[in-house]
C-alpha cells in the first residue's frame, strides 16, 4: 500500500534543490534536506523548521521514514547517489542528466525496475505545457507526418567550466525531441569547439537521424548574441514552433507546407494558410514534473516509462559526445 502523502528528503540545495525545495514542500511530506555546505544547511533549517538537515546522504538514503528521495547535486555525483537510494528501497528523482554513461543508467533503469521503484529523470521541458501541446498535435497527426525537428538553445552566458554546452544544454531539447518522435536515433553527429576552457565546447551543432527516416538537429551555444529557447517541428502538412522566450505566443502553427498540384506533374508548390497560437496554460513546468513524481510514488502511472526516457537521453548524449571527441561510433 502506498502512502497518500509520501514523505520526501531532498539532497542538494544549490540554485536549482531551493525550487524543488519549495515545490515539494508544498506537495508532500518534506521531511529531511542534506547538503555538503554548512551555511545552505543552516539557512534551510531556519526556513524549513520541520526538517532534519544533515551534510550525510547515507543519512538520508537510510532513513526509515522515507519513501522518496530527490537528488539536484552536480551531475558527476548523480549515478552514485541514485544508485545508493534505490538499493536502500527510496523512489528517486534525480535531476538532469541523470548520469553521464547509458550503461550507469541502464543499471539504474534496472534497479528500479527490479525493486518496484521509480527512477524518474529531472526532464523539466517534457512538463512544459507548450511541449505537451507539441506532443498532442504530433500524435494527432495535425502535422501531417513530421519531417524534422530542431531546437535552438543559444545564449551568451552562463559558461560553464565542468560540463560542456552539449550537457548542459542538450538534455532538454534532446529530451523534447525523443518524446515528440518516440524513437532512439540510428545516427547521432555532433561538432562543436572549446574556445574559452580547454575541453570545454562552447558551441555545439548535433545531427540526429532515425529509423523512420526523420532526422532532428540541435544548435547549442553560450557564445551567441541571441537568446533563443526555441523548438520547431516540420511536418508534411503544417508546421509549428515552440518559442519559450516569447511570454505570449508560446505556441505557433503555421499552415505552411508542400503540394503538387495535378496539372504541373508532380512539381513541388508551397502553400501559405492561417498561422496562429492556441492558448497554452501558464502552470509551472517544475510544479507539474514534482506532481507526476508523487503520483509514479503513489503507484499512478508507469514508472517504468520514465527511466528508458532517461536511458534513451544519457544513451544518445553518450553517443554524440563520443562523436564530439572524434571518437569511432
Ligand atoms: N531542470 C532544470 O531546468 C535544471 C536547472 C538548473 C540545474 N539543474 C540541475 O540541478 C542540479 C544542481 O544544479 P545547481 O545549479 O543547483 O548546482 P549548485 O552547485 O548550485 O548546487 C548543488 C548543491 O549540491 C551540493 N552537493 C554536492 N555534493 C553533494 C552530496 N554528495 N550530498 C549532498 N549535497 C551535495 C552542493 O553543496 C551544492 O549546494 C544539476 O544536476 C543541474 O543539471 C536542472
Amino acid at each position: 500500500m502506498e502512502a497518500l502523502t509520501p514523505t520526501v528528503g531532498i539532497a542538494g540545495l544549490g540554485h536549482w534543490g531551493k525550487n524543488l525545495v519549495r515545490n515539494f514542500e508544498a506537495l508532500a511530506d518534506l521531511r529531511a534536506l542534506c547538503d555538503l555546505s554548512p551555511e545552505l544547511r543552516e539557512s534551510f533549517a531556519r526556513r524549513y523548521p520541520n526538517t532534519r538537515v544533515t551534510a550525510d546522504f547515507a543519512e538520508l538514503a537510510e532513513d526509515p521514514e522515507l519513501d522518496a528521495i530527490v537528488i539536484a547535486t552536480p551531475v558527476p555525483t548523480h549515478y552514485t547517489l541514485a544508485k545508493q537510494a534505490l538499493e536502500a528501497g527510496k523512489h528517486v528523482f534525480v535531476e538532469k542528466p541523470p548520469a553521464m554513461r547509458g550503461e550507469e543508467m541502464e543499471e539504474l533503469a534496472a534497479l528500479a525496475a527490479e525493486r518496484g521503484l521509480t527512477c524518474m529523470p529531472g526532464h523539466l521541458l517534457l512538463y512544459h505545457p507548450a511541449v505537451r501541446k507539441l506532443k498532442q498535435l504530433v500524435d494527432a497527426g495535425e502535422l501531417g507526418d513530421v519531417l524534422c525537428v530542431y531546437g535552438n538553445r543559444q545564449n551568451l552566458g552562463i559558461i560553464r567550466k565542468d560540463e560542456n554546452a552539449l550537457w548542459s544544454l542538450g538534455v532538454h531539447d534532446l529530451s523534447v525531441i525523443l518524446y515528440l518522435l518516440d524513437e532512439e536515433p540510428s545516427e547521432a553527429w555532433a561538432h562543436g569547439n572549446a574556445f574559452l576552457n580547454p575541453g570545454v565546447e562552447d558551441v555545439v551543432f548535433c545531427y540526429l537521424r532515425f529509423p523512420s527516416g526523420k532526422i532532428a538537429h540541435m544548435h547549442l551555444s553560450w557564445l551567441d548574441p541571441h537568446k533563443m529557447r526555441k523548438i520547431t517541428v516540420v511536418g508534411r502538412d503544417k508546421m509549428v514552433v515552440f518559442d519559450d522566450m516569447d511570454p505570449e505566443r508560446k505556441v505557433t502553427i503555421y499552415e505552411k507546407g508542400p503540394w503538387q498540384a495535378a496539372e504541373t506533374y508532380g512539381e513541388w508548390q508551397t502553400r501559405t494558410g492561417d498561422i496562429y497560437s492556441p492558448k497554452i496554460p501558464n502552470d509551472e513546468p517544475l510544479r507539474l514534473e514534482c506532481q507526476h513524481f508523487l503520483a509514479l510514488v503513489r503507484g499512478e502511472g508507469d514508472r517504468e516509462q520514465v527511466a528508458r526516457d532517461g536511458v534513451a537521453v544519457v544513451r544518445t548524449l553518450e553517443q554524440l559526445q563520443s562523436s564530439l571527441a572524434g571518437i569511432p561510433a
